[in-house]
């Protein structure tokens, strides 16, 4: 899906969040925003997937202005964008499988949907696949609120690649999972991209993550697009810049950052 945004604003209360910001992105992309906590990232991905409507300037997704689109045109937009949360948004006391068949019930009748929630499964075989690929096949009937933390975010992950999107916005979603697992979803997420032709938008604290499996950054900051780079020209001075004025234990442990030799050419996977 291609992306436009152009001189987007945002206020919450009177106080700017998102100014005067502009960027595009091509089907197939992608792209990791890297910023400070606080700069407008969840809000811009609220643009993104249409959970809200812009104070001024505009978004247009494949080539429609979504403010020209009616109610049902909207409803379809939303159906082809995934999203995976910071918090995951799962129902607790749901089974893995319901949680994951939730992904598509927009695109289902409701008597489909009702029927596949409350009687019978349906689309189990492509249940059971995208957990395979999320590592967790062997939870599928587990009521969700039994699983850890991470487990839980890699049902929100597996539901998200259920819905097959054609664009998938993830909002910091290594924020609950170790290092080992981080890596291990940037890898599905980005060869999901490759095979699927999906756009895919994340954010991100571990930068030099970012960098190595993400061939464009947006660096944000202050509600603006602060850079766009491809990742092999993002400098040490870009991010300290970047992180400038975050809160004293940030910028300390950023500081350190070393950006990683991959970082010339990014990872291919
Ligand atoms: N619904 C809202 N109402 C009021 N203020 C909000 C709302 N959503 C976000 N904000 C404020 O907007 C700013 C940017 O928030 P957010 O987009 O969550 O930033 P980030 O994801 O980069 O940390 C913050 O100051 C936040 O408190
Ligand atoms: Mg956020």
């Amino acid at each position: 899906m291609d992306i436009k945004i152009t001189h987007l604003h945002q206020n919450f209360g009177g106080a700017p969040v998102i100014r005067d910001m502009d960027f595009s992105v091509m089907s197939g992309e992608r792209i990791a925003f890297l910023g400070p906590n606080g700069v407008g990232k969840t809000t811009l991905f609220r643009h993104m997937n249409l959970m809200i409507t812009p104070a001024a300037g505009g978004v247009e997704l494949d080539g429609a202005a979504i403010s020209t689109l009616s109610v049902k045109e909207v409803r379809a937009m939303k159906r082809r964008i995934a999203t995976i949360y910071q918090q995951h948004n799962l129902i607790p006391r749901f089974k893995v499988i319901n949680n994951i068949l939730a992904g598509r019930l927009g695109q289902w009748s409701t008597t489909r949907a009702l029927f596949s929630l409350l009687i019978k499964s349906l689309d189990v075989d492509d249940v059971r696949d995208v957990l395979e690929k999320t590592g967790i096949a062997d939870k599928m009937y587990w009521r969700t609120d039994r699983l850890s933390v991470g487990q839980q975010q890699w049902v929100a992950i597996a539901r998200a690649l259920y819905q097959n999107p054609d664009l998938l916005l993830a909002d910091e979603p290594c924020a609950s999972l170790d290092p080992r697992n981080a890596e291990k979803l940037i890898r599905l997420l980005v060869n999901w991209s490759k095979q699927h032709n999906t756009t895919v938008i994340a954010s991100f604290h571990d930068v030099e993550l970012a960098l190595a499996y993400f061939p464009r950054i947006i660096g944000l900051k202050d509600g603006a697009v602060f850079f766009d780079l491809p990742a092999g020209q993002v400098t040490k001075q870009h991010l300290q810049d970047l992180y400038r004025d975050e809160k004293p234990r940030e910028v300390e442990a950023k500081e350190n950052v070393v950006i990683p030799a991959c970082c010339i050419t990014p990872i291919e996977i």
